[in-house]
């Protein structure tokens, strides 16, 4: 998370500032029952310290524009809701962990470097397709994440309650601050890539898969000490990057902050912030808010994006059209992407949109299993992917990243993979507080598809 270069940001449109959102509709944002209450939570925000710097947006806009002319991949990974309970730092690690080892396999699969960004230190907000939820004739507030409400239900849970955004904040730097120890003190170190291969992951059929690839590193770099080379900061750390969807707008409007360098707005809640697919209405709330600060945005693109909407999108959250400011992450399904994402890469090539595509194989393929489990299954996931990279051939654009729902951990969240996990093994490890997460073994071995496809791309 370096601070190596300083372009000039573009300043935001006179009409916008950090609270012009407030004009907006504004979907999914909760109602809080106690104003005094937010508007204290919204003040000690306000004065409180920035979670990320605006250099390091910046940096990571520059390595996203790589992603953008196809000389790099994006990966972005994590759970789909961080938790309040679920908080440790064995859980940080070994989601890291994962990521790297993702990482290894596509860079050193398709010789292309990657772009890390974790849905991690921030990614707390959720939104819903009810806003209430009906057990046994009580109806209460959906669960909308731990920075908003509580998952139990009961009425005290699942009342808003704004001084969950300061516990937010507060997690979220603890986080970061792992993070950022785990990518520059010496466990990303890529002497350790057979470390980073340990427990059931290991013992997966990726396993040794992944051992061959850790082995063919150890040797090249070996290979380069011996020729006097290694000791290179690029080998011992790594740049790795925080994001989140930015679905609480008072949250995110409070810790925005004027860059002294530039003067520009920047969202200091993390590196990169995402609009979701239910709240990406071209003149909502979200939209307002977010084409203003300086990040790298995503737009999630859902099946049922216009020509009119994806221009009116790219325009008001691109308008100087700068690579790596805007990520486009597709969301479909297999089926529907094959028919539906053909036209939007033809109108972004056709109208010069210099934008990052991203696959998400998550969101356009959730099912209920027999056992009442919201589930996804492996292969639906490997299929949208290989849908996403098929559209970009036939098409001759750069199919730019995946971004994926995971964990580190050993769940049973998703169905199939090589531990050919079924329906009736879903209770066993079922944590996540929102959708199914891929766990370690069933990422890496994605790692490994994207890795064949991106070097077919190549060739
Ligand atoms: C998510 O990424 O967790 C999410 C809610 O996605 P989408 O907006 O694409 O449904
Ligand atoms: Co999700």
């Amino acid at each position: 998370m370096s601070t190596r270069n300083l372009p000039a940001a573009p300043s935001p449109a006179a009409d916008w500032f950090p609270a012009s959102w407030r004009a907006r509709p504004a979907q999914q944002m909760p109602t809080y029952p106690n104003a005094e209450a937010l508007a204290a939570a919204e003040a000690k925000l306000r004065t409180s310290p920035p979670l990320v710097f605006a250099g390091e947006a910046r940096t990571l806009t520059t390595a996203l524009g790589r992603v953008a002319e196809g000389r790099a991949f994006l990966l972005q990974g994590g759970d789909c809701a961080e938790s309040f309970t679920e908080f440790h730092a064995n859980l940080i690690r070994d989601t890291f962990r994962t990521i790297l080892q993702m990482a290894v396999v596509m860079t050193y699969g398709a010789g292309m470097p990657v772009v890390k960004v974790g849905r991690m230190a921030g990614q707390f907000a959720k939104p819903r397709s009810s806003d209430t939820e009906t057990i046994g004739g009580e109806t209460l507030a959906s669960y909308r994440g731990d920075i908003i409400n509580g998952p139990d239900f009961t009425a005290a849970d699942r009342t808003p309650d704004p001084a969950r955004m300061r516990e937010a904040y507060h997690q979220s730097a603890v986080t970061l601050n792992l993070l950022r120890a785990f990518a520059q003190g010496g466990f990303a170190d890529l002497r350790r890539v057979h470390q980073w291969n340990r427990d059931f992951v290991a013992n997966s059929p990726l396993g040794p898969r992944y051992e061959d690839i850790a082995r063919r590193i150890d040797e090249s770099l070996a290979f380069m000490a011996a020729c006097g080379l290694g000791g290179q900061p690029q080998l011992m750390e790594t740049d790795f990057w925080t994001s989140h969807e930015a679905l609480l707008l008072p949250y995110e409007e409070a810790l925005t902050r004027t860059d002294s360098l530039t003067g520009g707005a920047y969202a200091c809640s993390a590196h990169m912030l995402w609009i979701g697919e239910r709240t990406r209405q071209p003149d909502g709330a979200h939209v307002e808010f977010l084409r203003g600060v300086g990040n790298p945005i995503g737009l999630k693109v859902g099946p049922g994006m216009t020509r009119d909407d994806l221009l009116a999108l790219c325009t008001s959250l691109n308008p100087h059209n700068t690579p790596g400011r805007l990520t486009l992450i597709t969301r479909m399904g297999a089926e529907k992407l094959a028919t539906n994402l053909p036209p939007l890469l033809r109108i972004a090539k056709a109208e010069g949109l210099n934008v990052v595509w991203c696959c998400d194989p998550m969101h356009g393929n959730t099912i209920k299993a027999t056992s009442g489990y919201k589930t996804r299954s492996f292969d639906a996931i490997l299929a949208e992917i290989r849908a996403f990279f098929a559209a970009h051939r036939a098409e001759g654009t750069h199919a730019g990243g995946i971004h994926i729902e995971m964990t580190g951990k050993d769940v049973t969240e998703c169905t199939g993979g090589a531990q050919a996990i079924a329906d009736d093994d879903l209770a066993a490890r079922y944590d996540t507080l929102c959708d199914p997460r891929l766990n370690g073994a069933q990422a890496l071995e994605l790692a490994f598809l994207v890795a064949e496809e991106l070097k077919a791309a190549r060739q």
